[in-house]
């Protein structure tokens, strides 16, 4: 159980909000849950729904909302290309077909070794630097198929 193992952690987290505010801790503690589980597993979201005194559906629609989050088992390296219209406009559709077939997966799966998710997700706020993706918390601008295959290639090496 996280209230467990995180006890003085999620403590301060709830102590940064009045208490009838407790549902603004959902994500604070949605990231202590990923970092335990490695995804927002139905068992997290319950608990965090009970800690939050609201609805576990409530957790999960934060869940499904933001990709940041995940439901499933993820790789150690999660690249998300964005395919909002305007990257799609300088080329990020094709780019994401590029993607799919260097790594031999379909967006939304993972590497059979489990280094790498591929997921196509909204806007990510550099549509003037398309195509561009997310690679866990860093981003990669006006990416080439030249520059995808260095960037696969160091993910593989860790
Ligand atoms: S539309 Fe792709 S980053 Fe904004």
């Amino acid at each position: 159980m996280l209230k467990d193992k995180y006890k003085d952690r999620i403590a301060a987290i709830f102590a940064k909000y009045p208490p009838e505010r407790k549902r603004s801790a959902v994500m604070p503690l949605l990231d202590i849950a990923q970092e335990e589980y490695g995804y927002c597993t139905e068992e997290a979201m319950r608990e965090i729904a009970e800690l939050c005194g609201i609805d576990p559906t409530e957790v999960k629609s934060v869940v499904g909302f933001y990709t940041m989050y995940y439901e499933k088992k993820v790789g150690k390296y999660v690249i998300d290309v964005c395919d909002d219209l305007p990257c799609v406009l300088r080329g990020a559709d094709k780019f994401v077909n590029y993607c799919e077939q260097k790594l031999g997966i379909k967006a939304g799966e993972t590497t059979p070794d489990g280094k790498i998710t591929l997921n196509v997700v909204m806007c990510l706020a550099a549509c003037d630097r398309a195509p561009m993706c997310q690679v866990n918390t860093a981003y990669h601008y006006d990416l080439t198929p030249d520059k995808f295959d260095k960037l696969v290639t160091e993910l593989k090496k860790g």
